[in-house]
This record gives structure tokens, C-alpha cells and sequence, in this order.
């Protein structure tokens, strides 16, 4: 097929595209009306229409005849365990789950959060949830009990639903507790929290709102899935964004469930039936959409991994689940092929397995460089896809569409916008740039199915963020330029999020905590250049004066602050004590500059400068800490 032809019906004729894309899911209730406008003017899809991801995801499959295929291969080698979950048996597990929701008053529209790690009930209560219309919002786990109090409040849950605890690596990690400590810091208590023992031998902490995951699903009714309207949330997830308080992106179903079994054949270049895996967490949008939605609505078996790419137990484990378990397609951060190159540079471990099943290598999160890309593409001898989205877009808005037509792959470019994204690259006054020049990345109106379409009681932050800025267009947050054959290249943010690992993290939220520390006078958080993790924090502080601490002490309080408040995943441990900040005349502090001398960039002095001299000083405390991409 011809990719510019596909991709040109999309944009000319968005409505005949995506209704012809709707036919392929069987909705409870065919649409009628494609394309409309909600009551905040913004665009929705199929207003009218109806359907149920979970019966979607599980019902159909095992009405189509497929009931003892594989839906989940849970894998984790950090407890020894593979379980393979047929069709048959997912639906068994999330019908009565669902049951269990419902016995304890869950219904359409409430709200239920969950904290998970990888394992195989958290794809059952996000299925559960869905199954009667209830909003989840899934929170990493990762984030601290601050982090997850705050999103406690936010969306109010009626329920939580959690496990005992998670594995990281050899170190076990308190979920329950922290659920626990997150409700009583946060006003809005939850009624119920459903507790599922991984009978670790560790002692969990028990409070009256506790409800015993195994007996509530042993004891509960299997239920039908509901049938909800193409434009009821199915999910709020919260992402970082450029102030201190997370913001929850508002996925609808209909629009969704269209989106993704389109990308899964046209994206990923997967048939039904086979398998998939995105070695991500049910906590990002990755999981949501690649480990959860996607691959179940399209029958394909989807892999649960409980791991990481390295120590668990070596550079190898990658490998072995792909040929284990005879995986087409496979989905990872460039973060991981960077920790598993680190520690196999030769791809010595590559060789042992029979790889002969793995079609394409997808990787996106983060910026992907082109020496992490042609290592994977030199060692893999398959293509290497770099594709580009966000949790807002919930699914590919650059890539490579080897469903449609592999492209060539040109290192360092994300490729082509996808069918439905119009991406633009604009200057300041909302202007279309030419070929290799730089600009902000911007996506044309509307949106294709499956794309945000609010955040959660703040519709005013929707629309100051993201559609304001350039009228008529959603602006995405990063920067990049198209080169003159229309492959689109992504520099990276233009605003205070960074990418630490492939995980999104708001800068401001850290220099927050930093802030309140006692010693602090003031302070800069921003991200630099990480060999391994792409980027990562750093924190620049003066400190009070008359401040009589050792500075050791006060770093490592800080350190521990963030790590407190935000959680492991910020990944914070750099805090640096200098004598001021450069700051523009109006007081502005200069973070890029900051940033763009510690990453050794060329910068501007710009003319707006307080105080020339400090750059120097500045210079002369990065390197007696080894700061800079070359050290
Ligand atoms: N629950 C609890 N803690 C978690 C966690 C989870 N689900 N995930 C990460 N953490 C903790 C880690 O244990 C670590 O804690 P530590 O500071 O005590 O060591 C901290 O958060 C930072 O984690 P991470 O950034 O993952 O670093 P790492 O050194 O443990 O691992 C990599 C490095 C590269 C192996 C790992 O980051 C990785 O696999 N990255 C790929 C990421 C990815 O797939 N992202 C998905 C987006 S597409
Ligand atoms: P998240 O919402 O966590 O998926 O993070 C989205 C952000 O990650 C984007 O706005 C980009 O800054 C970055 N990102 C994701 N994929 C890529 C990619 N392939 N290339 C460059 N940056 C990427």
C-alpha cells in the first residue's frame, strides 16, 4: 500500500477514514456520527456509538472461537514464575472481578486507582474496571505515597486496588504500606482497598478498609460487560507537566479501541494471533495502550514481564523471553538497549538465542540516539523502528508504518506523521518553518481517535496548555524539523519536562521539593545529558546565608526529599552548592543556559543577564563535580 495516498485520505477526509477504520470493531452500537464537537467545542469521535473495551478485549475473542488462545504470558523473572493465561481464563478472572466491583458499589463513571506491579491481576483490574465503565487511572509504582495521595485527590476514587508488593529486582517494595501512608495523607478517603496477596512471606499491614482480592473474586458473581458510549472515559492517566501538580489525561473508549486496533496492524505490522510485547509497565501509556488494550483488542498474545532488561539476572533476559516465547514484535525504550549495551557490547548473548521469530524492534519514550539505534539494528538484523508519541496522543503519532509500507530508516528520525496526526513545525508567531529548520512540533486540528480529549477537572489547563499556544493546532511540548524528504526529527522538549530512563518527570515539580528545604535560599532542577538514562536531574542551589550546616548533610537531605515526596523513579541524586544563580534582569533564572553548559552545548550569553562573571563560576563548579556529557 501506498503510505502518502493512506495518509493523505486521513488528513483530507478524516471522517470517511476513521469511520471505515470503526468498522473493525464490533460495537454494541455502530456509530452514526464521526465527527462532533463536545460542549467545550473540542472534537470528539462517535459520539453516538457504543461499546465495552473489556468485551472488546476478551468476549469477542472467545465468541470468534479463540477461548484456549494465549492472551497473557505473564513472565518475571524476578520470582521465577511463567504463567500462561488463555482467553478462556482471562475472561473468567476479570468477569468475576468485575462482580466483586460491582457487589462493593462500584458503578459506571466512579473512579478506582490502581497500584500495581507487573504482574497479571493489574491487567485483570484494569479490565474489571472497564467492564462496567469505570474510570481507572493506574499509578506507578515507582511514585511515592506523596505522589499517590496527590492523585488520590484528584480523581477521588471509590476503590484502590493494590498488592502486597512489588519486586524490584531483589528488593522487595511496600505497595500496601505505601497505600496506606498515601490515604492518610490524602482528604479524600477511598472506601475500599482490594488487596491482592502475592504471599511473598512478607507481613502486610491491615486496615479496616482492606477487601481480600482472591476471596472477593472467589466469592463474586461473573458479570457481562456494560455497554458505554463511545466518548465515556475509560482511563484517566497523569502525567508530568510543567508546573508541580500532575495532570490527568482523559482517554474515551470508542476513539480509543479504533486508534489502536489500527496502529497494531498499520504501526506495528502485526496479524492476529501473534505475539507482542512491550516491556513496559501498566503505569505509563505504553502499558496502557501496547501491553493492555492494543494487543488483547487485536488478539494477539501480549507478554507480562516482571523485570528489567539487566540483573534480572543478566543482559540476556531480553532475549530469551523474545525466543521463548516466539514474540513478532517487540517494544522497549532506548534506555534499555543502552543498560543491556553497556553490559554486552559485543551482543554476545544475542547469538545464544533463536531470534528467527522477531519481525521489528520498536523503540520510543525517549529521544533515541543513532548509536543505541544501529547497535540494535547491527545485532537484531531486523528493522529498527524509532516512533514518536506521548500519553496525551495514547498511541504512534510519528513512525514508521511498516503495516502500510516499511520506509527507509533514517537514523535519528522518528520517520513520517502517522495517518490522522497533520504535524506542523512552527515558529513562535504559529507559522509553518522550512525544511530543516527547527521549530515547535505541533499537530494540526483535530485530532485523530484515541487522543486525549480533556484533563480531569481542569479544562481550563487543557486548553491554556495545549491548544492556546497556537490557535487551530494541539502543540505536543517538544521541539523538531522535517528535513526535506519529510521525515520528521525530534530534539526534545521545549518546556520543564524531562525524560529520565523513558520515564516523564516535571522538573518543577522537583525544584519545588528542593525549595522548601530549610538551607535553600533558591534553586534550579533541570535535566542534563545521561549516558545511560538519556537525561537526568540536576539540582543547582544556593544556600541561606548564616546556613550552618555541613553542605554534605543538606545534599543528602534533599536527595532524600525527592525522593520522599516524588519517589525512586525521579531518579534524583545530583545536587551541587553554588554561590548564585544566573538570572535574567527581571529575575528570571536562566535553566537553559544552565543546562546547555553543563550538556557542553554551544550557548548565548543572552543579553538579558544579570551578571556576565557568574557563568565562569558556574563552569568551574560543574567540572570540580565532573559534570558534562564527556566526563
Ligand atoms: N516500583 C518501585 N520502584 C521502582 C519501580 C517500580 N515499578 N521502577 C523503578 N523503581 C525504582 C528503581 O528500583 C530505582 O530505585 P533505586 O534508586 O533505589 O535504585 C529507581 O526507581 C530508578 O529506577 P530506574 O530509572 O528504572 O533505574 P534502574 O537503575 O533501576 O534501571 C534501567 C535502569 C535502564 C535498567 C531501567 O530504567 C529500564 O529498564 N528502563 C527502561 C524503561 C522503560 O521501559 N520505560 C517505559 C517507557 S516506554
Ligand atoms: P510520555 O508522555 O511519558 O510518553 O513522554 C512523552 C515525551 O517523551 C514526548 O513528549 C517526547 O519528549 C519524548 N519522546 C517519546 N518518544 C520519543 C521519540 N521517539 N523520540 C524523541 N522523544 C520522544
Amino acid at each position: 500500500m501506498d503510505y502518502q495516498e493512506f495518509y493523505q485520505k486521513s488528513i483530507q477526509q478524516p471522517e470517511q477514514f476513521w469511520n471505515e477504520q470503526a468498522k473493525n470493531i464490533d460495537w454494541f452500537k455502530a456509530p452514526e456520527t464521526i465527527l462532533s464537537k463536545d460542549k467545550q467545542d473540542y472534537n470528539q469521535w462517535f459520539e453516538d456509538g457504543e461499546l465495552n473495551l473489556s468485551y472488546l478485549c476478551i468476549d469477542k475473542h472467545i465468541k470468534d472461537g479463540f477461548g484456549s488462545q494465549n492472551a497473557i504470558i505473564f513472565d518475571s523473572p524476578v520470582t521465577n514464575t511463567k504463567q500462561h493465561i488463555t482467553f478462556n481464563q482471562l475472561h473468567h478472572e476479570v468477569s468475576k472481578l468485575a462482580g466483586g466491583l460491582q457487589v462493593l458499589g462500584l458503578q459506571k463513571g466512579d473512579t478506582c486507582i490502581i497500584y500495581m506491579p507487573m504482574i497479571p491481576q493489574a491487567l485483570y483490574a484494569m479490565l474489571a474496571c472497564a467492564r462496567i465503565g469505570v474510570i481507572h487511572s493506574v499509578v506507578f509504582g515507582g511514585f511515592a505515597p506523596h505522589e499517590l495521595a496527590i492523585r488520590i485527590d484528584d480523581c477521588k476514587p471509590k476503590a484502590i486496588i493494590t498488592a502486597s508488593n512489588g519486586i524490584e529486582i531483589e528488593r522487595i517494595i511496600p505497595y500496601k504500606p505505601f497505600v496506606d501512608e498515601a490515604i492518610a495523607k490524602a482528604e479524600n478517603k477511598p472506601e475500599h482497598v482490594i488487596v491482592f496477596d502475592r504471599l511473598l512471606g512478607v507481613e502486610i499491614p491491615k486496615k479496616n478498609y482492606d477487601i481480600d482480592y482472591t476471596t472477593l473474586v472467589e466469592k463474586s458473581p461473573s458479570i457481562e460487560a456494560v455497554s458505554v458510549e463511545s466518548t465515556h472515559p475509560s482511563y484517566i492517566l497523569y502525567t508530568s507537566g510543567t508546573t508541580g501538580t500532575p495532570k490527568g489525561i482523559i482517554r474515551d473508549s470508542g476513539g480509543y479501541a479504533t486508534a489502536l486496533k489500527f496502529s497494531m496492524k498499520y504501526i506495528y505490522g502485526v496479524d492476529e494471533g501473534d505475539t507482542f510485547w512491550a516491556a513496559s509497565d501498566v503505569g505509563w501509556v505504553v502499558g496502557h495502550s501496547y501491553i493492555v488494550y492494543g494487543p488483547l483488542l487485536n488478539r494477539n498474545t501480549t507478554i507480562v514481564f516482571e523485570g528489567k532488561p539487566i540483573r534480572t539476572p543478566d543482559a540476556s533476559t531480553f532475549w530469551r523471553v523474545i525466543s521463548e516465547h516466539r514474540v513478532k514484535v517487540m517494544f522497549t525504550a532506548p534506555t534499555a538497549i543502552r543498560a543491556i549495551k553497556k553490559e554486552d557490547p559485543e551482543g554476545k548473548f544475542i547469538k545464544h538465542f533463536d531470534l528467527s521469530c522477531l519481525k521489528y524492534q520498536f523503540l520510543a519514550g525517549e529521544r533515541c540516539d543513532v548509536a543505541t539505534l544501529t547497535w540494535t539494528e547491527e545485532h537484531l538484523k531486523v528493522p529498527v523502528i524509532d516512533h514518536w508519541w506521548q500519553t496525551e496522543s495514547g498511541w504512534p503519532m510519528i513512525a514508521n508504518m511498516v503495516g502500510v509500507h516499511l520506509q527507509e530508516v533514517k537514523p535519528g528520525s522518528s520517520s513520517f506523521p502517522v495517518c490522522g496526526y497533520d504535524i506542523q513545525i512552527l515558529n513562535e508567531e504559529g507559522e509553518e518553518v522550512a525544511s530543516s529548520v527547527e521549530g515547535y512540533v505541533a499537530v494540526k486540528l483535530p485530532l485523530p481517535p484515541g487522543t486525549l480529549t480533556n484533563l480531569w477537572g481542569n479544562p481550563e489547563r487543557f486548553k491554556a496548555g495545549y491548544l492556546d499556544r497556537f490557535p487551530g493546532y494541539y502543540f505536543s511540548g517538544d521541539g523538531g524539523y522535517k528535513d526535506e524528504d519529510g521525515y520528521v526529527f525530534i530534539t526534545g522538549r521545549v518546556d520543564d519536562v524531562i525524560n529520565v530512563a523513558g520515564h516523564r518527570l516535571s522538573t518543577a515539580e522537583m525544584e519545588e521539593i528542593v525549595a522548601s528545604h530549610k538551607a535553600v535560599a533558591e534553586c534550579a532542577v533541570f535535566g542534563v545529558h545521561c549516558e545511560l538514562k538519556g537525561q537526568k536531574p540536576l539540582g543547582l542551589v544556593v544556600l541561606k546565608s548564616g546556613e550552618t550546616s555541613a553542605e554534605i548533610q543538606i545534599k543528602k537531605e534533599i536527595v532524600q526529599d525527592v525522593r520522599r515526596e516524588i519517589g525512586a523513579v525521579a531518579s534524583f541524586r545530583d545536587v551541587l552548592v553554588v554561590n548564585r544563580l544566573p538570572k535574567t534582569r527581571s529575575g528570571k533564572i536562566l535553566r537553559k543556559l544552565l543546562r546547555n553548559i553543563a550538556d557542553e552545548q554551544q550557548y548565548n550569553i543572552p543579553s538579558t543577564i544579570d551578571d556576565v562573571h557568574i557563568i565562569n563560576e558556574i563552569k568551574s563548579v560543574y567540572q570540580s563535580h565532573h559534570i558534562g556529557i564527556h566526563k
